[in-house]
């Protein structure tokens, strides 16, 4: 496994190198259409980092980073609220958010199903989510893959289409963004 409650300041340090400008303006983009003060959901936040680009295009919105690693999330920014939970068993009552952001972090999942279910239950109707992820179609995303599950990782990555569809059986209406070897979706619950 990797040993993400050890990883706060390494993540972040470097975290941010792993989003590319063009993704940061795609969730500049989709965050335009969520509605003032909204509620969101960072899941698998790590540090916040995810949390930390939204704020910079919509500092009205209220953040709540959860995530299993305590020690990740105590770097998380004052505008951050923080709960340790996993994805699998959220804390929080139906209806709850207006968006669930999800920044290399879905992979991790040990239960993408049960994820999928949890998400569902605690979005609000016709919330949305944003996910940014490695493309294990692609040679990168298959070694990182690879990578991942030799260090005891589940590595649940997807081929973004596969994705799209378990999403849409979910209820979700997605859009898929390619960037080479990594992949953003936005879906809306219908
Ligand atoms: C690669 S880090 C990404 C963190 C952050 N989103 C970012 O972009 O910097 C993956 C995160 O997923 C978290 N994670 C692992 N298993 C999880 C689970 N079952 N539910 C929620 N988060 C989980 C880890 O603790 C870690 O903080």
């Amino acid at each position: 496994m990797i040993p993400f409650n050890y990883l706060g300041w390494f993540f972040k340090t470097f975290g941010s190198i792993i989003y590319p400008e063009v993704v940061r303006q795609i969730l500049c983009e989709f965050l335009k259409n969520v509605p003032t003060q909204a509620k969101i959901l960072d899941l698998g936040a790590g540090t916040g980092m995810m949390s930390e680009f939204s704020y910079k295009c919509r500092d009205d919105l209220s953040f709540i980073a959860v995530d299993p690693a305590e020690n990740m999330l105590k770097y998380a920014l004052p505008y951050i609220k923080t709960q340790v939970a996993s994805a699998e068993d959220l804390p929080f009552t139906e209806g709850s958010f207006d968006v669930v952001l999800m920044g290399e972090s879905l992979h991790h999942f040990n239960n993408i199903d049960q994820a999928l279910k949890e998400i569902v239950r605690v979005l609000k109707k016709e919330g949305k989510i944003f996910i940014y992820d490695f493309d294990v179609s692609t040679f990168l995303g298959k070694s990182i893959c690879r990578g991942e599950k030799l260090l005891g990782e589940p590595g649940n990555f997807f081929v973004p289409e596969i994705l799209k569809k378990k999403l849409e059986d979910y209820g979700f209406i997605a859009e898929i963004s390619k960037h080479r070897w990594r992949y953003t979706i936005v879906a809306t619950l219908s």
